[in-house]
């Protein structure tokens, strides 16, 4: 399968997955899941999420993770397998726009870093809800990659980075501030929202997080900035990184609601 824009891999999300972890408890919070609980992960990844989900049901419950990238799913399988959780742990290849799942059939589902890639979230978000329970929660976390900032003197070219990752290179860049609207439209009870910056003062993982090698190189090639500019904006950042002042950070969005 050809990569789809902003195509991360299992190692990525693994090591972003680390950072995020009081993210991903939060929401299993939310989705207020019970022993025996049939749960849906949606945009699962290789399971980052579905192996935790499945501690919390409890071997009498269900777990689906579904993606529509096979590596990722047969990364999950594997992963569930060595977990000893394969049995009530299922991982299936799916698109997410249309999920062949009954309706009202999970106690609560979830979605984790997904919105951003999508071309239509709103059709996504009306099948998790559809997939849902009556009074089961629906969450979902995304990034709001507008928020993105890094502190420099070189502001204009951080603001035309910034922009060109939120709007070149993912689908829906900004999808963190535009879940509440979404929410809201499907028509989903006591909706909240909690809002978690992420900041670093670690470039390495900065640049990781945000592929900054990937998007700088996109960034050049549609003239967004001139190598002398991408080559000034690297040299300052590695000069804050010697004296360690660097600083980075982002917003990630979660919104709860409860089908009616
Ligand atoms: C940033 S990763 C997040 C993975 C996981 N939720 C986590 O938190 O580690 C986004 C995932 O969404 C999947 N994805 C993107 N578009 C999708 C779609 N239309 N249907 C299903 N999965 C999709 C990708 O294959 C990828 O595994």
């Amino acid at each position: 399968m050809s990569q789809p824009k902003g195509y991360v891999d299992p190692k990525y999300l693994h090591i972003i997955g680390n950072q995020l972890n009081h993210i991903k408890q939060r929401s299993y919070a939310l989705m207020q899941i019970q022993l025996d609980h049939k749960v849906l992960d949606l945009g699962c990844g290789p399971g980052t999420d579905t192996i935790p989900l499945a501690r919390l049901v409890g071997v009498n419950g269900q777990v689906i993770g579904a993606d529509y990238d096979e590596a990722m799913i047969a990364e999950a399988k594997q992963r569930a397998e060595q977990a000893g959780v394969n049995t009530w742990v299922k991982h299936k290849c799916v698109d997410a726009v249309s999920l062949p799942f009954e309706t009202d059939y999970f106690d609560s589902c979830r979605s984790e870093r997904l919105f951003q890639h999508l071309f239509n979230p709103a059709q996504v978000l009306s099948e998790m809800t559809r997939v849902t329970k009556p009074g089961g929660w629906v969450v979902v976390v995304d990034t709001d990659w507008g928020s993105l900032s890094t502190d420099s003197d070189e502001t204009d070219i951080e603001r035309r980075l910034a922009r060109f990752l939120a709007e070149s290179s993912l689908h829906n860049g900004y999808s963190g501030r535009k879940l509440y609207r979404l929410f809201k439209q499907q028509n989903l009870a006591d909706i909240s929202f909690e809002v978690f910056p992420v900041a670093t003062p670690n470039y390495a993982l900065a640049r990781q997080g945000t592929q900054s090698e990937r998007i700088e190189q996109e960034a050049l090639k549609a003239a967004v900035l001139t190598s002398e500019e991408l080559h000034r904006w690297q040299t300052g950042l590695e000069q804050a990184d010697s004296e360690g002042i660097y600083f980075g950070c982002v917003n990630v969005m979660m919104l709860v609601g409860r089908k009616n």
